[in-house]
């Protein structure tokens, strides 16, 4: 079956998601296929914090409906090491500004269910299965997909959108020769958990430790999310829920205080490592969110990336439709600027929190050094906080929802 639209999106991720809305809402038409159902989608557990910069964007985009009332603004995080948790107040440090934390699970559920009743049930292809893009170097660059009835399509585009995660098949198309890429992989990985208890602490808690690192997150008032650095040959087998909790007892003691205990809902290991390839256009195909970067999750950055991302794209892509391709000559280079700045913050906050195995008294000294450093420096302080609460202004402006 062949077919015609503007913006071929591969990938209903956050960023693809959202960059079916930002082109609907200037009347852009777009195919959006993905290979996962729509209950996967929902279901994934992954990113949890917003900087102040995507929550506005969600916003002006009129897409925060649910996360103004369930969202819980946050002004600081501890830090936690050598026995002691000390308080970064972002508040105070950056001039009022704060993060929120709202799930990418809930994101990715709104901005589903919002493309399906602006768009109709084919806004979005779910299970669809050998997608190609091909042609990229031409006016009509072709996406390519069977849908799950076993049909085969064929879309003809003015404009293609790579937004299918690290593993996708677009930053893949693009002939090597024309990608320069950076690549570092970290010798631990994250065991994440979802728990069924009410959080323990009020900020989140990011804790050294010998023993590693520990992260306290959280999902709700009666949610909690928790991490613990293991050994990226780690499985979940050998993670049984009692290991995982005396675990991060261990990592989080603290006297006076204590880590509450819930069922836990949810269980994964992600590996970390830091990537950026570039440039993030090849032709008329463009790519956004992790098909182009990878952060190591520490500094909380690959969904606001993401996001980030595909508000630079949607006014580049809509003024190049109309004939003006400065803004998408400009895309690359708008982006990676923002990318490098949180490449830089999450290898610098992982590197400072965790243990490498093997690693010399020397390293837990240095990292020792410099968190005594961030938690009495204001100017260190500061840093830290400006980073974390996004240190680079969203360019997009977003046309009013109707
Ligand atoms: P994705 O969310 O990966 O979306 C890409 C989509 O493309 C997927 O739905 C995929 O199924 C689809 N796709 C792939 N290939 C194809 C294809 N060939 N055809 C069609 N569709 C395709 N960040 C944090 O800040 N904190 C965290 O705690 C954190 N935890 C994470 C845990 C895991 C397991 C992972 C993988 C990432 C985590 N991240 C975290 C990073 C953050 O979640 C990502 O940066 C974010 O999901 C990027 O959004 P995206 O839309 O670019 O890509
Ligand atoms: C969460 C994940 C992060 O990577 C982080 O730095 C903070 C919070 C989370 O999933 O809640």
């Amino acid at each position: 079956m062949r077919t015609r639209t503007q913006v071929g999106i591969v990938g209903a991720g956050p960023a693809g998601l959202l960059l079916s809305h930002l082109l609907a809402l200037r009347g852009i038409g777009t195919v959006l296929v993905e290979t996962r159902s729509r209950q996967y989608c929902e279901a994934r557990q992954r990113a949890g914090v917003l900087e102040d910069g995507s929550v506005a964007l969600l916003r002006e985009a009129g897409l925060a409906g649910r996360l103004d009332q369930q969202g819980l603004e946050h002004g600081g995080i501890y830090l936690q090491f050598g026995g002691e948790r000390r308080h970064v107040d972002f508040r105070d440090l950056t001039g009022g500004r704060t993060v929120t934390v709202y799930a990418q699970t809930e994101v990715v559920k709104d901005l589903i269910a919002r493309r399906l009743a602006d768009g109709g049930p084919s806004a979005i292809e779910f299970g669809v299965s050998d997608t190609e893009v091909a042609d990229l170097d031409s006016a009509s660059p072709v996406l390519r997909y069977t849908d799950s009835a076993d049909s085969r399509h064929e879309v003809v585009c003015d404009v293609i959108a790579g937004c299918d995660g690290f593993h996708g098949i677009s930053r893949a198309a693009i002939p090597a020769s024309v990608l320069t890429t950076w690549q570092r992989e970290y010798p631990y990985a994250w065991l994440g958990i979802l728990a069924d208890v009410p959080p323990s602490t009020d900020e989140l808690i990011y804790a050294h430790h010998p023993g590693g690192f520990a992260l306290h997150s959280l999902r709700s008032p009666a949610v909690s999310r928790l991490y613990l650095q293991v050994d990226p040959a780690d499985n979940l087998a050998s993670w049984p829920d009692e290991r995982i909790w005396s675990e991060l007892d261990r990592r989080f003691a603290l006297p006076g205080w204590s880590l509450q205990r819930g069922d836990v809902l949810d269980k994964s290991i992600t590996p970390m490592r830091s990537f950026v390839s570039a440039p993030m256009r090849y032709g008329r195909l463009f790519l956004a969110g992790d098909a182009s970067h990878i952060v190591p999750p520490t500094g909380a950055k690959g969904l606001n990336l993401a996001l980030a991302d595909v508000a630079v794209l949607a006014p580049a892509l809509d003024a190049l439709l109309h004939g003006d391709g400065r803004l998408a000559d400009e895309y690359s280079a708008t982006c990676l600027n923002r990318v490098w700045r949180s490449t830089h913050f999450s290898w610098w906050m992982t590197t400072m929190l965790h243990r490498t195995p093997g690693a010399d008294e020397m390293e837990t000294q240095l990292q020792l050094s410099q968190l005594r450093y961030v938690t009495s420096s204001r100017a260190a302080a500061a840093s830290l906080a400006e980073n974390y609460t996004g240190s680079v202004p969203l360019l997009a402006s977003t046309p009013s929802p109707q």
